[in-house]
């Protein structure tokens, strides 16, 4: 079994460097979302924002992905490319930004509302970035990874919504996707300790209906089963001594 990394105290100000650049990327697009927008717009103009602040787009290339972000929208779970759709009012979009700033990968994402929508809509977005700050707060020096998919799972329960299992929150830093893998729902086998110095992401991906997803054959593109609508957030977090730090917040 392979080791999850702890970084040095020295680290922390790239990583945070890192992944305040992609936070301030979303900042950055949140006004051009709007309805006749298309997601290859989108794309473009977080990849020259990125370009301009001396970083480059960790998804671009990865693994064969064309572009430098993800435009998930409606009932696309996650890694959707962009391209010529045009954004629709009612719509919901996950943007899923990753920088790699001077060695460093900072990576969040975050579900926007093309308004207005529906009330369904609404609150699968309210909940799911709920869920996220609920798997934040059961992260504890010494605690157990298992228990951030417990705490979210116990959370969306509650609103009859499913939790996707076949993606996961990851180790990250100078390595994009790292171990560990950070389940989402309740596994009850992820007994590795969260430490300090640290560095992983929690990006549950939330689902009106079933749990189910495909992958397009595009190859990236993964949508629910039954069409129903999805919703993802995503921080990047850092254990430094005692404190849990949101670094892409
Ligand atoms: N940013 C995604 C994650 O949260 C991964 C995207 S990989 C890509 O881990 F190739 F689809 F861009
Ligand atoms: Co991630
Ligand atoms: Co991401």
């Amino acid at each position: 079994m392979s080791e999850i990394k702890i970084y040095k105290k020295e680290d922390f100000e790239p990583m945070r460097n890192a992944c305040q650049l992609a936070k301030r990327v979303l900042d950055y697009i949140e006004p051009y979302i709007q309805e006749n927008t298309t997601t290859e717009k989108l794309d473009t103009l977080c990849h020259d924002f990125i370009i301009a602040n001396n970083a480059t787009s960790a998804t671009l290339n990865y693994k064969g992905f064309p572009k430098s972000i993800c435009t998930s929208v409606n009932h696309v779970v996650c890694h959707g490319i962009p391209g010529s759709y045009k954004l629709v009012k009612g719509d919901i979009i996950n943007i899923d930004v990753t920088v790699n700033l001077n060695g460093w990968f900072g990576d969040t994402s975050r579900t926007f509302i093309v308004g207005p929508t529906t009330k369904l809509a609404e609150n699968l977005v309210k909940v799911t970035q709920e869920a996220l700050y609920i798997g934040i707060n059961a992260v504890k020096p010494g605690g157990y990874f298992e228990d951030i998919g417990k705490a979210i799972q116990e959370f969306v329960d509650k609103y009859g919504y499913s939790i996707v299992k076949d993606y996961c929150g990851h180790g990250i830093g100078r390595v994009y996707h790292d171990e560990p893998i950070v389940i989402h729902y309740d596994s009850g086998e992820q007994r590795q300790r969260i430490l300090p110095g640290m560095f992983f992401t929690i990006e549950p991906m939330i689902n009106a209906g079933s749990h189910k997803i495909k992958i397009l054959k595009d190859g990236w593109t993964a949508v629910t089963i039954d069409k129903s609508l999805s919703a993802q957030f995503e921080h990047t977090i850092g254990v430094i001594d005692n404190t849990v730090e949101i670094l892409t917040a």
